[in-house]
């Protein structure tokens, strides 16, 4: 039966495939680049698009036979169409619209932040209005849906945003990338010591990472100017509750000013532990809050995400034509 979405994320730098049908993801492959960016401290796009080439094929295949299912069983396809790096994201659209073309079915771009914030609606839909907060390696916003598939942004980073954030102080830290996961495990090993100014931004809802980044350059400097040796942990420990303590302060101000029934945590960096722990304590304040945070394999880029945003985007018949191109920049409203 044709109950079946195929999805393609290669929006940076993992190459994934997966399958599934509404409320259910039935297998979900990602083939990472990491360990390759890793050499060079940061993604390269023109390498990730050339992995991506050489992967797709494979991770689709693999998919598929992990799945047990023909192409006589799947009912669209669906990719991350932006926002990305653009010739990463090139590889995801042509494969899909190649597919799309020659088993005839519809295909339904996908936005990946929209996809980041399903993540969390994999058995059920959510209690709307609900308010995501999005951390990722690109994104930092408070996104407010009214409705199913309605979003209004109402709190975005002024600089950096707080994966970039998360990288960029592991690296002066001497840390591998990406730095995000290190910094969440060595900071467990620490106390917060050191100071980190949470900084004055004027939206009410918006955020900035790039003062508490330069805090932490400052701290490393004057160290190596007098001879200290930095205590990493710690120094770990204090930039990361300064940055979660942040994200909460502006969290808790949207909560109070609008009326959600659930809030939900999108993107890698809700793999955090500490910032896990920190959300999931917001009904203690809240009671008649619902709290939903990703399972961890589907919190940093994977198709598994698109593909079941997809299963909402088919109900409604949002298809696209083989015309459409990529979007680097896609926005996530209009
Ligand atoms: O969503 P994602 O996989 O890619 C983008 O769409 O950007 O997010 C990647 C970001 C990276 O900055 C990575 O360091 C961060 O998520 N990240 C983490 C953790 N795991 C991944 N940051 C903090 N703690 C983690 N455990
Ligand atoms: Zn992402």
């Amino acid at each position: 039966m044709k109950k079946y979405i195929v999805a393609i994320e290669t929006s940076c730098d993992e190459t994934s495939v997966a399958i599934a049908t509404k409320g259910h993801i039935i297998t979900n492959i990602v083939s990472s680049q990491m360990h390759v960016h890793a050499q060079f401290g940061g993604v390269i796009p023109e390498v990730a698009s050339r992995m991506h080439v050489e992967q797709i094929t494979l991770v689709i295949q693999e998919a598929m036979t992990a799945a047990a299912i023909s192409w006589d069983d799947v009912m669209a396809i669906a990719v991350t169409q932006g926002p990305g790096l653009i010739g990463a994201l090139h590889v995801g659209l042509q494969a899909a619209k190649t597919l799309a073309f020659i088993y005839n079915l519809p295909l339904i771009p996908v936005h990946h932040i929209a996809s980041h914030i399903y993540a969390s609606a994999v058995e059920r839909d959510f209690l709307y209005p609900t308010l995501a907060l999005v951390v990722s390696g690109g994104h930092t916003q408070l996104v407010l849906l009214k409705a199913p598939l309605e979003y209004t942004i109402i709190g975005d980073t002024q600089d950096d945003a707080i994966g970039e954030a998360y990288d960029k102080v592991a690296r002066l830290l001497k840390l591998p990338y990406p730095g995000g996961p290190q910094i969440d495990r060595l900071a467990k090993e620490g106390h917060a010591t050191y100071p980190i100014p949470i900084p004055k931004v004027d939206g009410k809802y918006d955020f900035s990472f790039s003062g508490m980044k330069t805090a932490v350059l400052n701290i490393v400097h004057h160290a190596d100017q007098v001879g200290e040796s930095i205590r990493i942990a710690d120094l770990a420990t204090s930039f990361q509750e300064a940055a979660v303590k942040q994200l909460l302060l502006k969290v808790d101000a949207a909560l109070t000013d609008y009326p959600v029934r659930e809030f939900v945590l999108a993107g890698g960096v809700s793999a955090n532990s500490y910032l896990r722990q920190q959300v999931l304590e917001l009904p203690k304040r809240r009671p008649s809050l619902l709290v939903s945070i990703p399972p961890f394999h589907l919190c940093t880029d994977n198709a598994g995400m698109v593909a079941n945003l997809a299963t909402y985007l088919y109900e409604r018949h949002m298809f696209a034509p083989l015309s459409i191109g990529v979007h680097p920049d896609l926005p996530l409203v209009g």
